[in-house]
């Protein structure tokens, strides 16, 4: 497959795709594995790059995975796991953020692990120290090296009482994922709660863990001595889901995405109808579209679960821009997320940034020089254009911009998107859009 996409734009989006499992829980769900003294069998799993760099890593270190990419199951047999070299493991630095969740089961394990220079997307500077703070206090040593980090366990971890400064998506999952097997009783304070994680709960409840959800964000774990193998299917990709139902609202279309789940996009929702975007939930899927008319502009602001994800942010602005009147967006949870909204106003967008905290309260990023809060005034028809993907979400974005601009853009850097949005290609075709590959 090329890395440039043509899009002749202006069409409605039009018809019915499906997403299987969260990228952002799969990943996890396939290194929980490696903590079973028995085979794990994971379903749903969607065919994207990060699921195959996972099931590299996790057959670097002896772990045999069977990938039946058609049917979405993943078998993965850990009885043999081993420590990988530095080269090898070196090879898959920048590719994903995952290797460093890997740690806890490979300091069980094996007591010892060593993390690559870490991938993702350029939304801001991404740091693991919460992560390394929570191995250390656990009883881990770490020492950072050229290449990467090196930890080493001398003896089984131990249970310990953490507070997170901000509730991290990753460090909840670093700690669940050490803490199930350590010694004693861990509690985490200011944890995430995002569904992924509850997801990430229930396979390692499956496991044999102890894991209690209590109120105000506190986790708490009992360590147990051995876990067996699970058996899960994959909650769905809402991030996903998001990103059609607002590619639907900006080429004025009408898509159903059969596998989205209505409980984990409540807050979606509401803002979608807010927008003046329609919707429909139906047994196994929800029906998104543009019921004609004007759409609204609206006052939103990003945040951890159960608000507005920072990742359902980034398409929904691009529908914003076909809004009548002010939008106003709060990003609090990435310093950088706007980067993208460059090759929207290269396409005619209006949209001002600004390092203020445009919103209802003062997150981490105000008064710094984090340009984090966005203003769109629409609405703007948008243009064709030659645009180059940035990072996962900022590109489906553009991707969906290019859908909406009436004429032929050039999308460039469309590889990226495969990391996180199965087949999209085959996916807007089956919606109707007008694209070639380059
Ligand atoms: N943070 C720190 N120190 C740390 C860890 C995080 O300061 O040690 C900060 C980050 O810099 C950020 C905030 O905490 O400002 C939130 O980061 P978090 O740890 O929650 O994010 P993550 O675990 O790295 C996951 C998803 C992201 C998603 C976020 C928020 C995966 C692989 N990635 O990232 O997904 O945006 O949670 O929900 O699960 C994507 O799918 O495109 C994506 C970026």
């Amino acid at each position: 497959m090329t890395d440039i996409l043509y899009v002749n734009g202006g069409r409605p989006l039009k018809g019915t795709i499906n997403v299987r499992g969260a990228k952002n829980f799969v990943s996890k769900a396939m290194v929980a594995a490696l903590l079973g003294e028995t085979p794990s069998v994971l379903k749903n799993v969607p065919d994207i790059k990060d699921v195959h760099v996972v099931s590299g890593l996790l057959g670097l270190h002896g772990v045999k995975v069977d990938y039946d990419v058609e049917a979405g199951v993943i078998h993965m047999d850990p009885s043999k796991v081993e420590s990988a070299g530095v080269t090898e493991i070196d090879a898959h630095a920048g590719q994903s953020r995952i290797p460093i969740l890997l740690c806890g089961p490979l300091l069980h394990r094996l007591g010892e692990a060593f993390i690559p220079d870490l991938g993702g997307c350029a939304i801001g500077d991404r740091p693991i120290d919460y992560h390394l703070e929570i191995l250390r206090q656990m009883g881990a040593t770490v020492e950072k090296t050229e290449h990467g980090i090196h930890l080493k366990a001398p003896k089984r971890l131990q249970g310990t009482k953490i507070a997170l400064e901000y509730p991290s998506v990753g460090a909840t999952e670093q700690l669940l994922l050490a803490a199930v097997m350590a010694e004693g009783i861990t509690e985490l304070s200011n944890a995430a709660v995002e569904p992924e994680i509850l997801d990430l709960i229930a396979v390692l409840q499956k496991m044999g863990a102890i894991i209690n959800v209590d109120a105000d964000r506190v986790i708490r774990i009992e360590g147990v001595d051995k876990l067996e193998g699970y058996i899960h299917c994959a909650l769905a990709d809402r991030i996903e889901a998001a990103s059609w139902a607002s590619a639907a609202l900006a080429t004025k279309g009408d898509i159903t995405v059969m596998g989205a789940t209505q409980a984990e996009m409540m807050t979606f929702l509401n803002v979608y109808r807010k927008v003046g975007g329609k919707f429909e939930v139906l047994h196994d899927g929800i029906r998104f579209y543009h019921p004609g008319g004007d759409l609204h502009g609206i006052f939103m602001e990003t945040d951890v679960h159960p608000g507005f994800m920072t990742d359902w942010q980034q398409p929904l602005v691009v529908a914003l821009t076909q809004a009548n009147g002010l939008s106003i967006v709060h990003e609090t949870v990435y310093e950088n997320r706007f980067g993208f909204t460059d090759a929207l106003i290269k396409m005619g967008a209006n949209i001002q940034i600004y390092r203020e905290c445009l919103g209802n309260r003062a997150c981490r990023f105000g008064q710094r020089n984090y340009r984090h809060s966005a203003v769109i005034s629409g609405p703007t028809p948008l243009h064709p254009a030659d645009i180059t993907v940035p990072d996962l979400r900022g590109g489906f974005s553009h991707l969906i911009a290019a859908l909406a601009a009436d004429g032929r853009s050039t999308v460039r850097g469309i590889k990226l998107i495969d990391r996180g949005y199965e087949k999209f290609r085959e996916k807007l075709a089956a919606l109707d859009a007008d694209i070639e590959e380059g």
